[in-house]
């Protein structure tokens, strides 16, 4: 990359951001550490640095030519997760992408990849953020993998900035119904009674956000995978207002009792927990940024929500429905606009 173009200047920083905050560029480093080499050893991968079974989603230059990397000055392939890896190689557009009469419609039919839009954003994220190659799950190291597309945008430190309004909603339904999406696909072709507590709970959050035609029961995850891939174009096309963001923050802090609900296992209560830590999250930022709201009592109760959902020491659905209760009574309690 040269360093003239996305090498420095208000809205040409891109490759500064990149290189010295985002955790891709160091997703190669990871590969060196102890954790991986143990990693490595109880799965008889000789090196992880240039295995592909790692370098596919840490490192996935590496198996790009490196004549074709010489088009662009001073990259270095080996830097974890590239411009590329999300943007799409270069080559083609390279040369003229920059150019100020050329539209983003042709860019994009250069073959630079399509990440405006939120649905096919998502997938290009969900490739590297979501499934993980079960033998290397069961190794027990690697750490477990969840897809949330707004909470993920939020966490990588922005190159870029997303035009209109309550953007952040509607990526967190696009992101979850991608992700299950992907679970489906996954389960389709293996059974596996982790992810099928993980795939319950995402239907089940996302039934309250849309109406999403999957039985939970009935787990039949092909016709899952196209019901969820509808879902996830249709959401990213939605639109969001105040109104139905706090109706549907209300209608999740109102699911308390569910959480008592003795029919349903504590496992799968506890992954119902993370998906609606995780939705309650991404609503009230998008709440607080765009709609103005404030509630120390809903931070506090959320902070607690997410500790009690994560709780290494094992779930405990009533403290958890009891957490649930108090966000409801500190949204009775917003000051009314
Ligand atoms: C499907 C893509 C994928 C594959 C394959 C994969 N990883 Fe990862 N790995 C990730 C992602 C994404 C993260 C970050 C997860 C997070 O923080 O939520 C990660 C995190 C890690 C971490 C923790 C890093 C940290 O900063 O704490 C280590 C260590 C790691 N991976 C090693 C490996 C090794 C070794 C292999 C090969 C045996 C491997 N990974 C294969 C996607 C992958
Ligand atoms: C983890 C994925 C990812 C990586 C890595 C990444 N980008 Fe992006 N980039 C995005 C997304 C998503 C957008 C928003 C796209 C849109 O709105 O069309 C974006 C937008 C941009 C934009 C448009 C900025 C604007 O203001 O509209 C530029 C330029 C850009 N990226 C350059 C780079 C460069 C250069 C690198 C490498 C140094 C890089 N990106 C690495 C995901 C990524
Ligand atoms: C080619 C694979 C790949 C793609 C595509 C990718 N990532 Fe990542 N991402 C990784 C790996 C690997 C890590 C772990 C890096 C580390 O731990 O150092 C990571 C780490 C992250 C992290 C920091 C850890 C965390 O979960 O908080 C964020 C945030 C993130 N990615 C967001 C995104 C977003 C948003 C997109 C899509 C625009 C995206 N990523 C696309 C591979 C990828």
């Amino acid at each position: 990359m040269s360093s003239s173009c996305h090498g420095g200047g208000v809205g040409k920083d891109q490759g500064i951001i990149w290189s010295k905050k985002d955790p891709h560029s160091r997703a190669d480093a990871v590969l060196s550490t102890a954790r991986s080499a143990r990693m490595a050893e109880a799965l008889k991968i000789p090196d992880p640095k240039v295995s592909v079974r790692c370098t596919v989603c840490h490192s996935p230059m590496q198996t790009v030519p490196t004549e074709r990397l010489s088009l662009l000055k001073n990259f270095e392939p080996e830097k974890g997760v590239s411009c590329e890896s999300c943007h799409g190689a270069a080559e083609p557009w390279l040369r003229f992408h920059t150019r100020p009469d050329v539209q983003h419609a042709q860019r994009i039919a250069a073959g630079l990849r399509e990440l405006t839009d939120l649905y096919a954003r998502a997938n290009a994220c969900v490739a590297c953020h979501l499934n993980l190659d079960p033998e290397i799950a069961n190794v027990g190291r690697h750490p477990e993998m969840f897809f949330e597309l707004d909470g993920q945008m939020s966490a990588q430190p922005p190159h870029y900035k997303d035009e209109g309004a309550w953007v952040g909603p509607r990526a967190w339904q696009t992101g979850q119904a991608v992700a299950l999406r992907e679970l489906s696909w996954k389960l389709a072709q293996q059974r596996d009674a982790t992810l099928v507590a993980r795939w319950k709970a995402l239907v089940w959050v996302l039934q309250k956000s849309g109406t999403l035609d999957v039985d939970a029961d009935a787990a039949s995850f092909a016709a899952a995978q196209s019901t969820a891939n509808r879902f996830a174009k249709a959401s990213a096309q939605s639109i969001w207002t105040r109104e139905k963001t706090l109706q549907l923050l209300r209608a999740y802090s109102a699911a308390s009792a569910e959480f008592r609900d003795a029919k349903v296992s504590v496992e799968e209560l506890r992954r119902r927990g993370e998906v609606l830590v995780m939705a309650m999250d991404r609503l009230w930022s998008a709440l607080k940024r765009e709609g103005g709201l404030k509630s120390e009592n809903f931070d506090n109760g959320l902070r607690v929500a997410v500790d009690l959902a994560r709780a290494q020491a094992g779930f405990k659905k009533e403290l958890f429905s009891a957490a649930i209760e108090q966000l409801e009574v500190a949204l009775e309690r917003l000051p009314q606009k």
